[in-house]
């Protein structure tokens, strides 16, 4: 595997496999790399002969006082992952050569960037989307590779793609949990052993809400969903959100019950915050 930190450099690599006709498939990640990650670099195969992943913490996706600072930046052992995966090219700029001079230009999402996640994280979705962009400039892909553990995202990079004409197919994987339940995550390492212990609830709360739904009826969805809150403030969660939407457009149920629904959800144990989701 080669690491390409300038942009040049990877687009006159990149060139190369283009002029011999390969497409190429590509996974954004901001490193500190797990199995959910690398499931997506062996999909990315099955996609295209020449896969690309990316490793840059995105300084525009974190707001003030969140975790930007402390995110766990592991370059060598994510490279040592990603060689291991097959992965042909790793872009890994550092900020000056991604943002040269401070970004002027943002790529501004639709109301969608403003529900759930965008309540709690303000800017967050501009920050993703502008950077993903960028991301897809640089690399130029044909099909792009991004989990469902973060379906909001995957909502409104699909969207980008298409309002924006870019020539790539967006694929979405399904999110890889440990044996517990517990979705994996980078910030998964933020946990105690006792948090670690209790984070699996999250999911199961889910499951549960699911099934309840199921059994209840659509009409049942409101109080069962205050009922799994409330259950887990008991176990000393604090909850942002935790909510049965469309899966459409992230709304709330319409009353005629027809639409394909998803439970969203995020929440705090301790100083980590967790977020999670399950389809109906
Ligand atoms: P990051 O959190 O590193 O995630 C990179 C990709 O891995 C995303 O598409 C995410 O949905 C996927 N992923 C994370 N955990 C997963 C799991 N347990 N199972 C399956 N897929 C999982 O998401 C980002 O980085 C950034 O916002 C980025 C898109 C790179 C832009 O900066």
């Amino acid at each position: 595997m080669q690491t390409f930190s300038r942009i040049a450099d990877l687009r006159q690599a990149l060139q190369q496999k283009r002029a011999q006709g390969e497409k190429i498939a590509f996974v954004p990640t901001m490193g500190n790399l797990h199995e959910g990650h690398i499931a997506l670099m062996q999909a990315a195969h099955t996609h295209a002969p020449t896969v690309v992943a990316s490793v840059f913490v995105n300084r525009l996706q974190f707001g003030p006082g969140e975790d930007f600072d402390q995110y766990p930046r592991t370059l060598q052992e994510d490279q040592a992952k990603l060689a291991a995966a097959g992965v042909h090219l790793l872009f890994a700029p550092d900020e000056r050569e991604l943002y040269p001079e401070p970004q002027g230009y943002f790529v501004d999402p639709p109301e969608l960037q403003h529900l759930l996640e965008g309540e709690f994280r303000p800017g967050h979705f501009r920050g993703v989307a502008t950077v993903v962009l960028k991301l897809f400039n640089a690399v130029q892909p044909n099909v792009a590779l991004f989990g469902k553990k973060d379906y909001q995202q995957l909502m409104l990079i699909r969207a980008m793609t298409r309002q924006l004409l870019l020539p790539i197919e967006i694929i979405g994987m399904d999110t890889v949990r440990a044996e517990d339940g517990l979705a994996l995550s980078s910030r998964n390492s933020y946990l105690s052993p006792a948090e670690r212990a209790e984070a699996p609830r999250l999911y199961r709360t889910l499951n549960e809400l699911r099934a309840a739904i199921l059994r209840d009826g659509t009409g049942a969805i409101e109080a069962l969903t205050a009922a799994a809150q409330e259950n887990l403030a008991q176990h000393g969660w604090k909850t942002d959100y935790l909510a049965v939407r469309q899966q459409s457009d992230l709304h709330p149920p319409s009353p005629d019950g027809a639409q394909k629904l998803v439970i969203v959800a995020a929440s705090r144990l301790g100083s980590t915050r967790l977020i999670d989701n399950l389809e109906i």
